[in-house]
Protein backbone atom coordinates (compact mmCIF):
# COMPACT_ATOMS: atom_id res chain seq x y z
CA UNK A 1 0.00 0.00 0.00
CA UNK A 2 1.35 3.61 -0.87
CA UNK A 3 2.09 6.44 1.40
CA UNK A 4 -1.53 8.08 2.13
CA UNK A 5 0.40 11.73 2.26
CA UNK A 6 2.23 11.06 -1.24
CA UNK A 7 0.67 8.14 -2.76
CA UNK A 8 3.99 6.86 -3.66
CA UNK A 9 4.77 3.10 -3.49
CA UNK A 10 7.50 2.78 -1.34
CA UNK A 11 9.69 -0.09 0.44
CA UNK A 12 10.76 1.44 3.36
CA UNK A 13 9.15 -0.59 5.40
CA UNK A 14 11.33 -3.54 4.62
CA UNK A 15 14.49 -1.49 4.74
CA UNK A 16 16.19 -0.87 8.53
CA UNK A 17 16.77 2.86 8.79
CA UNK A 18 18.68 2.65 12.12
CA UNK A 19 21.14 5.22 13.16
CA UNK A 20 20.78 6.43 9.47
CA UNK A 21 21.66 10.49 9.87
CA UNK A 22 19.86 12.80 7.32
CA UNK A 23 20.56 16.55 6.41
CA UNK A 24 18.22 18.83 5.44
CA UNK A 25 19.05 22.65 4.18
CA UNK A 26 17.59 25.61 2.60
CA UNK A 27 19.09 27.13 -0.28
CA UNK A 28 19.35 30.13 -2.66
CA UNK A 29 16.43 32.37 -2.89
CA UNK A 30 13.72 31.44 0.69
CA UNK A 31 10.16 30.93 -0.57
CA UNK A 32 6.93 30.92 1.55
CA UNK A 33 6.59 27.28 2.57
CA UNK A 34 9.70 26.01 3.49
CA UNK A 35 9.30 25.64 6.46
CA UNK A 36 6.43 23.38 6.18
CA UNK A 37 8.69 21.47 4.04
CA UNK A 38 11.09 20.87 6.90
CA UNK A 39 8.74 20.13 9.58
CA UNK A 40 7.14 17.60 7.15
CA UNK A 41 10.77 16.07 6.67
CA UNK A 42 11.45 15.92 10.49
CA UNK A 43 8.15 14.58 11.46
CA UNK A 44 8.20 11.83 9.04
CA UNK A 45 11.56 11.34 9.08
CA UNK A 46 11.71 11.00 12.83
CA UNK A 47 8.51 8.89 12.54
CA UNK A 48 10.20 6.28 10.72
CA UNK A 49 13.68 6.03 12.15
CA UNK A 50 15.95 8.71 10.62
CA UNK A 51 17.57 11.17 12.34
CA UNK A 52 16.97 14.62 11.06
CA UNK A 53 19.89 17.34 11.00
CA UNK A 54 19.43 20.54 10.75
CA UNK A 55 21.93 22.78 8.37
CA UNK A 56 21.75 26.21 9.41
CA UNK A 57 22.93 28.75 5.99
CA UNK A 58 22.52 26.33 3.27
CA UNK A 59 25.59 24.59 1.95
CA UNK A 60 27.68 27.00 3.49
CA UNK A 61 26.40 26.02 6.56
CA UNK A 62 28.39 22.26 5.89
CA UNK A 63 31.33 24.00 5.38
CA UNK A 64 31.14 26.00 8.41
CA UNK A 65 30.11 22.67 10.56
CA UNK A 66 26.40 24.64 11.15
CA UNK A 67 24.71 21.78 12.05
CA UNK A 68 21.62 21.12 14.77
CA UNK A 69 19.88 17.97 15.78
CA UNK A 70 16.41 18.57 15.04
CA UNK A 71 13.63 16.81 16.27
CA UNK A 72 9.61 16.55 16.21
CA UNK A 73 9.44 19.40 18.48
CA UNK A 74 11.72 22.03 17.37
CA UNK A 75 9.65 22.17 14.60
CA UNK A 76 6.94 23.40 16.54
CA UNK A 77 4.72 25.85 15.46
CA UNK A 78 6.45 26.62 11.77
CA UNK A 79 4.04 25.85 9.63
CA UNK A 80 2.33 28.90 9.03
CA UNK A 81 5.63 31.04 9.15
CA UNK A 82 7.05 32.20 5.64
CA UNK A 83 11.17 32.86 4.97
CA UNK A 84 13.17 29.91 6.06
CA UNK A 85 14.01 28.81 10.26
CA UNK A 86 17.23 27.10 9.00
CA UNK A 87 18.18 30.52 7.00
CA UNK A 88 19.61 30.16 3.26
CA UNK A 89 22.53 31.33 1.17
CA UNK A 90 24.56 31.50 -2.07
CA UNK A 91 28.00 29.81 -1.22
CA UNK A 92 30.91 31.02 -3.14
CA UNK A 93 33.28 28.63 -1.82
CA UNK A 94 30.89 25.58 -2.21
CA UNK A 95 30.71 26.51 -5.61
CA UNK A 96 34.34 25.29 -6.64
CA UNK A 97 35.15 21.98 -6.92
CA UNK A 98 37.91 22.31 -3.59
CA UNK A 99 34.55 23.59 -1.51
CA UNK A 100 32.50 20.31 -2.58
CA UNK A 101 35.50 17.92 -1.68
CA UNK A 102 35.65 19.90 1.77
CA UNK A 103 31.87 19.88 1.94
CA UNK A 104 32.21 15.83 1.51
CA UNK A 105 34.44 15.33 4.06
CA UNK A 106 32.71 17.05 6.37
CA UNK A 107 29.22 15.17 5.86
CA UNK A 108 31.20 11.70 6.03
CA UNK A 109 32.85 13.14 9.31
CA UNK A 110 29.25 14.04 10.73
CA UNK A 111 27.96 10.35 9.76
CA UNK A 112 25.70 12.38 7.51
CA UNK A 113 24.39 9.37 5.01
CA UNK A 114 22.03 11.50 3.08
CA UNK A 115 21.21 14.89 2.11
CA UNK A 116 17.88 16.89 1.30
CA UNK A 117 17.72 20.48 -0.23
CA UNK A 118 15.14 22.54 -0.86
CA UNK A 119 15.52 25.45 -3.46
CA UNK A 120 15.67 26.05 -7.03
CA UNK A 121 18.25 25.40 -10.11
CA UNK A 122 21.34 26.95 -8.14
CA UNK A 123 20.76 24.43 -5.30
CA UNK A 124 19.60 21.33 -7.92
CA UNK A 125 23.13 22.31 -9.42
CA UNK A 126 24.78 22.14 -6.34
CA UNK A 127 23.88 19.21 -4.91
CA UNK A 128 24.43 17.09 -8.09
CA UNK A 129 28.09 18.81 -7.51
CA UNK A 130 28.34 17.36 -4.58
CA UNK A 131 27.16 13.93 -5.29
CA UNK A 132 30.10 13.83 -8.19
CA UNK A 133 32.15 13.46 -4.75
CA UNK A 134 30.65 11.98 -1.97
CA UNK A 135 28.83 8.41 -1.40
CA UNK A 136 25.98 9.46 0.54
CA UNK A 137 22.24 10.29 -1.04
CA UNK A 138 21.35 13.41 -2.20
CA UNK A 139 17.60 14.39 -2.74
CA UNK A 140 15.92 17.95 -4.21
CA UNK A 141 12.90 19.69 -3.22
CA UNK A 142 11.65 22.30 -5.38
CA UNK A 143 11.73 25.61 -3.31
CA UNK A 144 12.01 28.87 -5.59
CA UNK A 145 8.92 31.34 -6.07
CA UNK A 146 10.06 31.27 -9.68
CA UNK A 147 8.26 28.08 -10.69
CA UNK A 148 10.80 27.16 -13.15
CA UNK A 149 12.22 23.54 -12.16
CA UNK A 150 11.30 21.20 -14.84
CA UNK A 151 9.80 17.80 -12.63
CA UNK A 152 7.22 19.55 -11.01
CA UNK A 153 3.99 21.17 -11.33
CA UNK A 154 4.45 23.81 -9.18
CA UNK A 155 7.33 24.29 -7.15
CA UNK A 156 7.22 25.48 -2.90
CA UNK A 157 6.15 29.39 -2.53
CA UNK A 158 4.79 29.72 -6.15
CA UNK A 159 1.45 30.02 -5.00
CA UNK A 160 1.91 32.52 -2.24
CA UNK A 161 3.95 34.65 -4.54
CA UNK A 162 0.91 34.77 -6.86
CA UNK A 163 -2.06 35.87 -4.20
CA UNK A 164 1.09 38.37 -2.87
CA UNK A 165 1.15 39.67 -5.99
CA UNK A 166 -2.22 39.36 -6.80
CA UNK A 167 -3.56 41.06 -3.30
CA UNK A 168 -1.04 44.26 -4.71
CA UNK A 169 -2.41 44.47 -8.54
CA UNK A 170 -6.11 44.58 -6.83
CA UNK A 171 -4.78 47.71 -4.98
CA UNK A 172 -3.00 49.19 -7.99
CA UNK A 173 -5.94 49.07 -10.61
CA UNK A 174 -8.53 51.05 -8.00
CA UNK A 175 -6.16 54.11 -8.35
CA UNK A 176 -5.59 52.65 -12.14
CA UNK A 177 -9.45 52.77 -12.87
CA UNK A 178 -10.08 56.53 -10.67
CA UNK A 179 -7.47 58.21 -13.32
CA UNK A 180 -7.92 56.46 -16.16
CA UNK A 181 -4.11 54.90 -16.64
CA UNK A 182 -1.59 52.47 -17.99
CA UNK A 183 0.04 51.00 -14.68
CA UNK A 184 3.19 48.39 -15.71
CA UNK A 185 3.27 46.33 -12.47
CA UNK A 186 7.28 44.45 -12.79
CA UNK A 187 6.83 40.73 -10.56
CA UNK A 188 9.44 39.03 -9.85
CA UNK A 189 10.84 35.91 -12.56
CA UNK A 190 14.60 35.98 -13.49
CA UNK A 191 14.27 33.39 -16.43
CA UNK A 192 10.44 32.80 -15.78
CA UNK A 193 7.34 34.56 -17.33
CA UNK A 194 5.22 32.00 -14.70
CA UNK A 195 4.19 34.23 -11.99
CA UNK A 196 3.14 37.30 -14.81
CA UNK A 197 1.51 34.66 -16.62
CA UNK A 198 -0.39 33.37 -13.34
CA UNK A 199 -1.15 36.70 -12.08
CA UNK A 200 -2.22 38.43 -14.88
CA UNK A 201 -4.70 35.84 -15.90
CA UNK A 202 -6.14 35.67 -12.15
CA UNK A 203 -5.87 40.16 -12.17
CA UNK A 204 -7.77 40.18 -15.58
CA UNK A 205 -4.54 41.97 -16.92
CA UNK A 206 -4.49 43.48 -20.19
CA UNK A 207 -1.29 42.04 -21.32
CA UNK A 208 1.72 40.02 -19.57
CA UNK A 209 5.19 40.40 -20.97
CA UNK A 210 7.72 37.37 -20.24
CA UNK A 211 11.05 36.06 -21.61
CA UNK A 212 9.56 32.91 -23.31
CA UNK A 213 8.07 34.70 -25.73
CA UNK A 214 9.14 37.72 -27.93
CA UNK A 215 7.93 41.03 -26.57
CA UNK A 216 6.19 43.12 -29.32
CA UNK A 217 5.42 46.80 -27.51
CA UNK A 218 3.73 48.36 -30.70
CA UNK A 219 1.12 45.72 -30.81
CA UNK A 220 0.75 45.96 -26.98
CA UNK A 221 0.06 50.14 -27.71
CA UNK A 222 -2.07 48.96 -30.08
CA UNK A 223 -4.39 46.98 -27.76
CA UNK A 224 -4.62 50.27 -25.31
CA UNK A 225 -6.00 51.83 -28.05
CA UNK A 226 -8.24 50.38 -28.99
CA UNK A 227 -9.53 48.72 -25.32
CA UNK A 228 -10.04 53.25 -25.04
CA UNK A 229 -11.92 53.08 -27.94
CA UNK A 230 -14.06 50.45 -26.79
CA UNK A 231 -14.62 52.09 -23.04
CA UNK A 232 -11.74 50.49 -21.13
CA UNK A 233 -10.62 52.49 -18.39
CA UNK A 234 -7.17 51.73 -17.00
CA UNK A 235 -4.70 49.34 -18.14
CA UNK A 236 -2.34 46.68 -16.49
CA UNK A 237 0.35 45.16 -18.00
CA UNK A 238 2.26 42.48 -15.97
CA UNK A 239 5.83 42.57 -16.60
CA UNK A 240 8.73 39.75 -15.70
CA UNK A 241 11.66 41.28 -14.69
CA UNK A 242 13.30 39.14 -16.66
CA UNK A 243 11.27 39.77 -19.92
CA UNK A 244 14.10 39.77 -22.97
CA UNK A 245 13.01 43.69 -23.77
CA UNK A 246 13.76 45.22 -20.55
CA UNK A 247 12.50 45.35 -17.04
CA UNK A 248 9.30 47.68 -16.40
CA UNK A 249 11.11 51.15 -16.13
CA UNK A 250 12.60 50.47 -19.18
CA UNK A 251 9.63 49.21 -21.09
CA UNK A 252 7.32 51.66 -19.70
CA UNK A 253 9.29 54.45 -21.00
CA UNK A 254 9.32 53.24 -24.59
CA UNK A 255 4.62 53.05 -24.52
CA UNK A 256 4.87 55.98 -22.66
CA UNK A 257 6.18 57.47 -26.17
CA UNK A 258 4.42 55.09 -28.23
CA UNK A 259 1.58 55.90 -26.21
CA UNK A 260 1.86 60.10 -25.66
CA UNK A 261 1.18 59.32 -22.64
CA UNK A 262 3.00 58.72 -18.95
CA UNK A 263 2.52 54.96 -18.08
CA UNK A 264 3.14 54.08 -13.90
CA UNK A 265 5.68 51.41 -13.02
CA UNK A 266 4.97 49.46 -9.71
CA UNK A 267 8.01 47.04 -9.02
CA UNK A 268 6.84 44.52 -6.71
CA UNK A 269 9.83 43.39 -5.55
CA UNK A 270 10.50 41.26 -2.52
CA UNK A 271 6.66 41.52 -0.82
CA UNK A 272 6.28 38.09 -2.90
CA UNK A 273 8.57 36.13 -1.62
CA UNK A 274 7.58 36.79 2.10
CA UNK A 275 4.04 35.90 4.31
CA UNK A 276 2.37 32.92 5.51
CA UNK A 277 2.74 30.27 2.89
CA UNK A 278 -0.75 29.48 1.41
CA UNK A 279 -2.75 26.13 2.43
CA UNK A 280 -1.75 25.14 -1.20
CA UNK A 281 2.14 25.37 -0.09
CA UNK A 282 1.45 24.27 3.10
CA UNK A 283 0.26 20.64 1.44
CA UNK A 284 2.76 21.13 -1.45
CA UNK A 285 5.72 21.33 0.70
CA UNK A 286 4.08 18.62 3.38
CA UNK A 287 3.85 16.11 0.75
CA UNK A 288 6.88 16.83 -1.67
CA UNK A 289 9.07 16.54 2.34
CA UNK A 290 7.31 13.18 2.64
CA UNK A 291 8.04 12.41 -0.34
CA UNK A 292 12.17 13.13 0.04
CA UNK A 293 11.60 10.87 3.12
CA UNK A 294 10.73 8.65 1.30
CA UNK A 295 12.78 8.05 -1.29
CA UNK A 296 15.72 8.02 1.30
CA UNK A 297 14.24 5.10 2.80
CA UNK A 298 14.45 3.20 -0.74
CA UNK A 299 17.61 4.44 -1.34
CA UNK A 300 16.77 6.77 -4.26
CA UNK A 301 19.80 9.12 -5.24
CA UNK A 302 20.83 11.93 -7.19
CA UNK A 303 16.97 13.05 -7.95
CA UNK A 304 14.51 15.75 -7.18
CA UNK A 305 11.11 15.05 -5.85
CA UNK A 306 7.94 16.71 -7.49
CA UNK A 307 4.79 16.23 -8.12
CA UNK A 308 3.30 16.18 -11.88
CA UNK A 309 -0.41 16.06 -11.82
CA UNK A 310 -1.39 15.32 -8.90
CA UNK A 311 1.43 12.24 -8.16
CA UNK A 312 4.95 12.24 -6.54
CA UNK A 313 7.74 11.72 -9.62
CA UNK A 314 11.07 11.77 -9.42
CA UNK A 315 13.81 13.85 -11.53
CA UNK A 316 17.25 13.18 -12.25
CA UNK A 317 18.52 16.45 -10.69
CA UNK A 318 20.25 17.50 -13.96
CA UNK A 319 17.54 17.32 -15.58
CA UNK A 320 15.95 19.63 -13.50
CA UNK A 321 17.34 22.76 -14.89
CA UNK A 322 18.95 21.50 -18.34
CA UNK A 323 15.18 20.81 -19.60
CA UNK A 324 13.19 24.29 -20.09
CA UNK A 325 9.82 23.73 -18.38
CA UNK A 326 7.24 24.73 -21.01
CA UNK A 327 5.37 28.25 -20.63
CA UNK A 328 1.15 27.24 -20.90
CA UNK A 329 0.97 28.46 -24.42
CA UNK A 330 -2.89 28.24 -23.97
CA UNK A 331 -3.13 30.25 -20.79
CA UNK A 332 -1.10 33.27 -22.94
CA UNK A 333 -3.62 32.90 -25.88
CA UNK A 334 -6.99 32.79 -23.23
CA UNK A 335 -5.09 36.31 -21.57
CA UNK A 336 -5.10 37.81 -24.90
CA UNK A 337 -8.50 37.02 -25.76
CA UNK A 338 -10.09 38.00 -22.14
CA UNK A 339 -8.34 41.30 -22.51
CA UNK A 340 -9.81 42.32 -25.97
O1 LIG B 1 13.68 33.44 -5.55
C1 LIG B 1 13.83 33.71 -6.92
C2 LIG B 1 14.02 35.15 -7.10
O2 LIG B 1 12.95 35.70 -6.43
C3 LIG B 1 14.06 35.73 -8.50
O3 LIG B 1 12.85 35.88 -9.15
C4 LIG B 1 14.80 37.02 -8.27
O4 LIG B 1 15.39 37.55 -9.39
C5 LIG B 1 15.81 36.63 -7.27
O5 LIG B 1 15.23 35.58 -6.52
C6 LIG B 1 16.29 37.74 -6.43
O6 LIG B 1 16.74 37.28 -5.21
P1 LIG B 1 18.08 37.71 -4.48
O7 LIG B 1 18.12 39.18 -4.47
O8 LIG B 1 17.93 37.09 -3.14
O9 LIG B 1 19.21 37.15 -5.27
Amino acid sequence: MGCPLCGYLFICETMSSDDMRVAVLTSGGDSPGMNACIRAVVRVGSSRGLQVIGVIGGFEGILDRQFVELTPRSVARIIHRGGTFLTTGRSEEFRAPEGQERAAAVLDEERIGALIAIGGDGTMQGLAALKRVWDGLVIGIPGTIDNDLYGTDFSIGFDTAVNNALSAIDKIRDTADAYARVFLIEVMGRRSGEIALHVGIASGAEAVVIPETPTDLEAIAARVRSGRRRGRKSTIIVVAEGDEAGDATTLAARLTELLGERCRVSVLGYIQRGGNPTHLDRVLATRLGVGAVEAVLSGRDAVMVGEVSGKIVFTPLEQTWTRRKPIDRWMLEVLEELAS
